[in-house]
């Protein structure tokens, strides 16, 4: 009984499983005067049929205990089942006694005691092992799917864009522009993949508009321009019925041409209409749609594009997802982001200090001049 209350406190309290082991073959020793104990653990083993501790000698180490292993036979005296419903998950043997006395009756009722609480804690132990197993196990199947979703989904956005050299690598821009702006306004690495996913697919109704309204050199008349704008309707259709794991992919492609003022497509939405992501990749797609070539124009450049969305901010764009544009743009203009992102054509076209002052511009509109002091 005494080894037993000494031994509650160890086996709840939080430590690693070595130590709670230690200190089971220490209330095991007290408690049958024994000098060795050894806790194994596993589940296949001939005590499996034994109601209780079993004592050893000659005629049985046969049945219990292999003779090829690296500690001999002779050297245990008694061993004990450790089980929880009846099923073995490992045992208890005993060495010498002190004096070389056979362990009678009491000792092994008191061993038999102990075993049970033992065996709590070594089938506890190997149930937090295998959960942790699991855990890891499909975390590592997330990964992979995420991988597949991830190469899947960069071969769709390469083939939406196939119809005119112009928007060439538009959804993949759109996809790294969009996680970009998230990851400085510190969305989370889970919100990032939706946002680069979102960004591949968000022009995906693109599919099905005529190829030669992506190459018309002058503007596009009322019904063209209508057959264009519908690639988000036919695009939120598409979308619509696939299970992605982001369940804001079908709003963001039907809403990515909705502006804060209502003046957007197709649904005339504003601002609280909108949420987050989706003026986020409306930004992302604006800012690389201005800095491509267009049939009708060249393009834009990065600071030109971002002094005219600074100036349609608060009004068409989210000032804050466009203050985490300028965030990257200047990191990419001095160099800190360890991954560009610009690619190559637009690097360094924009000295930092031009971004800071877009940034006191935008700093200025959303204040309307006043000065705030904390
Ligand atoms: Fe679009």
């Amino acid at each position: 009984m005494e080894a037993l209350s000494d031994l509650g406190p160890q086996m709840t309290a939080e430590r690693e499983f070595p130590q709670s082991a230690r200190a089971m073959l220490s209330a095991v020793l007290q408690a049958g005067g024994a000098r060795e104990a050894v806790l194994f653990t596993y589940s296949d083993h001939a005590l499996q049929s034994a109601r209780g501790p079993v004592i050893l000698n000659a005629g049985v180490y046969d049945v219990y205990l292999s003779s090829n292993g690296n500690v001999a036979p002779e050297l245990f005296k008694c061993i004990a089942p450790l089980k929880i419903a009846g099923k073995l998950v490992g045992m208890v043997a005993l060495g010498r006694r002190d004096g070389d006395a056979i362990y009678d009756i009491d000792e092994l009722e008191a061993l038999d005691l102990l075993c049970h609480y033992i065996a709590l804690a070594v089938h506890n132990h190997a149930l937090t092992q295998t959960l942790a197993q699991r855990v890891s196990e499909n975390l590592r199947l997330l990964g992979s799917l995420h991988g597949f979703y991830d190469t899947a989904l960069e071969a769709f956005a390469t083939a939406i864009d196939i119809k005119h050299v112009d928007i060439h690598g538009h959804s993949l821009r759109v996809g790294r522009y969009a996680s970009g702006i998230g990851e400085a306004m510190g969305v989370e690495p889970g919100d990032i993949a939706a946002l680069r996913s979102a960004g591949y697919l968000h022009d995906i109704g693109k599919v099905a508009v005529d190829k030669h309204l992506f190459g018309k050199p002058t503007a596009l008349d009322a019904e063209e321009f209508r057959e264009m704008a519908d690639h988000t309707v036919v695009g939120h259709q598409i979308v619509s019925g696939v299970q992605f794991p982001w369940p804001r992919i079908p709003e963001i492609v039907r809403s990515h041409h909705e502006r804060g003022d209502g003046s957007g497509y197709p649904d005339g939405l504003v601002m609280e209409d909108l949420a987050m992501p989706v003026r986020i990749v409306a930004l992302a797609d604006t800012f690389d749609a201005m800095t491509s070539p267009r049939p009708y124009r060249e393009p834009i450049s990065v600071g030109g594009t971002l002094s005219e969305i600074v100036r349609m901010t608060p009004e068409k764009f989210d000032p804050n997802a466009v203050h985490a544009l300028l965030v990257q743009v200047r990191r990419d203009a001095v160099g800190s982001n360890r991954t560009p992102f610009f690619e190559d054509r637009m690097a360094a076209s924009i000295s930092p200090v031009d971004v800071d002052h877009l940034a006191a511009s935008l700093q200025h509109k959303i204040t309307h001049g006043r000065l705030y002091l904390t």
